[in-house]
């Protein structure tokens, strides 16, 4: 049997696992696998709901980082994986995703010549504000094998001079976890959610939470639209501590029309996704996700490194002009807004893929 370790660090990193633990078991691979939680996300609502909701095994070995600057997170990512990896010398290492723990592994890893797979390798914003955009590159710099989501990242790849034979498009995990969980978010949905239309909000990044204007730009314009469509915002800590922070939490208390939730479990935001009207987001999972359902996505970003929601599925990107965000919440309720269509390979089996590769090539 061949050990690997595959590392999950925060809450998107969970849905991206799940699938390629349970695809591993399902098709009996000769791969051992252990899982390290590295202990970037950390609450009960962050990381604990998923490993439930999910039915993920425990993990092996817990790194508990926690939060930090970049810097002194990520160091602390490396320094605590490495000790790990010392120990224990898995054949292979698979990361998934963008966030500070990935590409720490990764790091870790390769400087101790253990190969590395990255899964959603490739995609590319082109914005180096972005920090994911940052462990992106970094990341897969530093694989060995690239299993890529959309076809925009094989491109990307190829361009940055990887060798085409350890680029493996292979589609999308996030989606897997998706297909896997429509049933069980059906009853919770029948249980939790408004009753009519609505719109789901979810914001988090920088870009829109960290600056004083812009998060009270933000907080306006959902008001203006919730006139017009009751809003469910589920707030992330990072944007909640804004929100305090910057004194805007009695304006958005001020919008009767706006139910604000704390961060929501998988299955609770599945549900509220697949039947509201319209998601106002900037995540790159929901991104997909809207896709995979057909639900309208306005993306409050100027780019997005997941391009295919944009060209086939259901997001546009509202970029720096949020003030049109109501127009198309407007469009969207009168039936005028794009129609999207299906990814190819976004089917709910990439993990078996991705399974039956690292054991072909990690023997
Ligand atoms: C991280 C990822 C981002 C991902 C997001 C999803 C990086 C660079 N960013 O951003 O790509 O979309 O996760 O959530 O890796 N906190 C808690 N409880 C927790 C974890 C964090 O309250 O369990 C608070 C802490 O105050 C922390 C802050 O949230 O300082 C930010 O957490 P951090 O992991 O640094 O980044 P995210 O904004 O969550």
């Amino acid at each position: 049997m061949t050990t690997i370790d595959i590392v999950a660090g925060a809450r998107p990193n969970f849905m991206k696992v799940a699938p390629i633990l349970a695809a591993i078991e399902r098709l009996g691979l000769p791969l051992e696998v252990s899982l390290t939680h590295t202990g970037q996300h950390y609450d009960a609502v962050m990381s604990d709901v998923f490993f439930e909701q999910l039915r993920m095994r425990a993990p092996d070995t817990h790194l508990g980082v926690g939060s930090g600057s970049h810097g002194a997170q990520t160091g602390k990512l490396i320094a605590a994986y490495e000790e790990h990896l010392v120990r224990s010398r898995p054949r292979g290492v698979v990361v998934v995703g963008d966030v500070n723990s990935t590409m720490a592994c990764a790091l870790a890893a390769v400087k101790l010549r253990i190969p590395v797979a990255h899964v959603e390798a490739g995609l590319r914003s082109f914005d180096r504000d972005m920090p994911e955009e940052i462990n992106r590159i970094v990341t897969d710099a530093v694989s060995d094998l690239h299993f890529v989501s959309e076809e925009s990242g094989v491109k990307n790849l190829l361009r940055e001079g990887i060798s085409e034979k350890c680029i493996h498009l292979v589609g999308n995990v996030m989606i897997d976890t998706l297909v896997s969980q429509l049933a069980a978010s059906a009853d919770e949905a029948a249980g939790a959610n408004p009753v009519g239309d609505y719109g789901y909000v979810t914001l988090h990044r920088p870009s829109n939470v960290d600056e004083p204007g812009r998060l009270r730009e933000v907080v306006d314009v959902l008001s203006r639209v919730a006139e017009r469509l009751p809003l469910v915002f589920s707030i992330h800590p990072r944007t909640s501590s804004r929100l305090a922070e910057f004194g805007l939490e009695a304006r958005l208390q001020a919008a009767s029309r706006i139910r604000v939730t704390g961060p929501l479990g998988y299955r609770e935001s599945l549900a509220l996704l697949r039947s509201s009207r319209v998601v106002i987001t900037d995540s790159g999972g929901i991104q997909e996700e809207s896709t995979y359902l057909g639900v309208p996505c306005l993306t409050l970003r100027p780019n997005t490194e997941r391009p295919v929601t944009v060209e086939v599925g259901t997001s546009t990107l509202v970029g720096d002009d949020i003030a049109a965000v109501p127009g198309l919440v407007q469009a969207i309720m009168s039936g005028t807004y794009k129609v999207g269509g299906p990814v190819p390979l976004w089917d709910g089996r990439a993990a078996e893929r991705i399974g039956r590769v690292l054991a072909g090539t990690w023997q």
